[in-house]
């Protein structure tokens, strides 16, 4: 085998090693099954054993209370972007309020825009992304169809610590890349959703933990494939799911649980793994200048520039030769991103620090 690097990518991500190799050891024979998971029929037992051992395993992670459901969903989160409009806006007669702060929740506002009408709460564009709104930076209308935030802003690395209060209003959440990376109180939301390619496992699934009341809403005018009620009623098997994904989205729930031991000693490990990165930062003299403001820095992504151009791609070309990669800021942002999600294993991160550091005191 060639030597694994250490990968930085913001997603498809770094899987669990454990994992892959797992999941490796049963691609030939499924236990049980005689047979690959991918040759096997999703109406099968072995699948349904897998995707009921799933939730099982989300349930437990995240506390899920019992009027929630958990579906297993294809279009990836950007297709949710317009699910929870075209189910939860069009024909209300409502509006929905979006929190902006950043390329996430712009982006699912756009997909909103297309289903019926929206009211802009709180915009970070002016300041560049840069942080969450203040609680009195806001007012949420109490006639909403539903709220809607995003978890953690990928891009720009800004992260929610404390979500916003809603009350009776639906709170919809974009958890794609930070799902399973701390404990999250699910009653706070109606809809809390994410792609699993960054924390939970490959492209291809979609997760969505969707309160009971908001299922039995959803119009009967829409497709099935678009129809909260009809997905769930059939058990996100209304048509082949994606079963490879949800297979793996098993082992790295199991691995959350067993390996791990929770997610609040995931989060531990998060906030460790992202400390030694921002107090590099924070310590370059200015060297290295973070995007987001310090107070919402995100625990899964870092962003980062260095003082020019030519010095980035330096730092990135030096990087890469010692096994660190993918660590190209996206184009909006420039510079550079470390994604140290779950999976991301400490001597990754610390190979980074000494890189950072290293890099600093020759370049600076
Ligand atoms: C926060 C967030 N939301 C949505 C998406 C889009 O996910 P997908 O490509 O599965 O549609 C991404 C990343 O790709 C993301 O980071």
């Amino acid at each position: 085998m060639q030597e694994r690097v250490y990968n930085f990518s913001a997603g498809p991500a770094v899987l669990p090693l454990s994992v892959l190799r797992k999941a490796q050891e049963e691609l030939l024979c499924l236990p049980d099954a005689g047979c690959s998971v991918l040759e096997v029929s999703h109406r099968a037992r072995p699948f349904d054993e897998i995707i009921i051992q799933t939730e099982t395993n989300i349930r437990k992670l995240l506390n899920v209370p019992d009027n929630y459901r958990i579906l297993f969903l294809q279009g990836g989160a950007l297709l949710q972007f317009a699910m929870i409009p075209m189910n939860f806006l069009k024909n209300t007669g409502k509006k929905a309020d979006y929190l902006i702060s950043g390329t996430w929740s712009k982006t699912a506002l756009g997909e909103a825009k297309t289903q019926g009408e929206t009211n802009i709460l709180w915009d970070g564009a002016e300041s560049g992304f840069r942080r969450k709104p203040k609680p009195e930076e806001y007012t949420g209308n109490p006639e909403a169809a539903y709220c809607y935030t995003c978890s953690n802003e990928t891009i720009q690395g800004v992260q929610w610590r404390e979500y916003p209060d809603t009350g009776d209003i639906p709170l919809v959440c974009d958890a794609s890349s930070d799902i399973f990376s701390r404990s999250v109180d699910i009653s706070r939301f109606g809809i809390y959703f994410a792609c699993a390619q960054k924390n939970a496992g490959p492209a291809g699934v979609t997760i969505v933990i969707i309160r009971d009341d908001l299922v039995e809403r959803s119009p009967k005018e829409l497709p099935k494939m678009l129809n909260y009620k009809v997905l769930s009623d059939g058990r996100s098997m209304v048509n082949t799911p994606p079963c490879f994904a949800v297979y793996m989205v098993k082992l790295v729930t199991e691995w959350l649980l067993d390996h791990i031991g929770g997610l609040e000693k995931m989060e531990q490990r998060n906030a460790e793994k992202a400390k030694y990165l921002y107090d590099v930062i924070d310590r370059s003299h200015g060297f290295y200048r973070g995007h987001a403001d310090k107070e919402y820095r995100s625990m899964m992504n870092v962003p980062f520039v260095l003082p020019s151009e030519e010095l980035t791609k330096k730092f990135l070309d030096g990087a890469k030769t010692h096994h660190l990669t993918q660590l190209s800021g996206h184009r909006s942002v420039g510079g550079c991103r470390a994604s140290i999600y779950n999976a991301m294993p400490e001597e990754g991160v610390l190979a980074l620090r000494d890189f950072m550091l290293d890099f600093a005191r020759k370049n600076g």
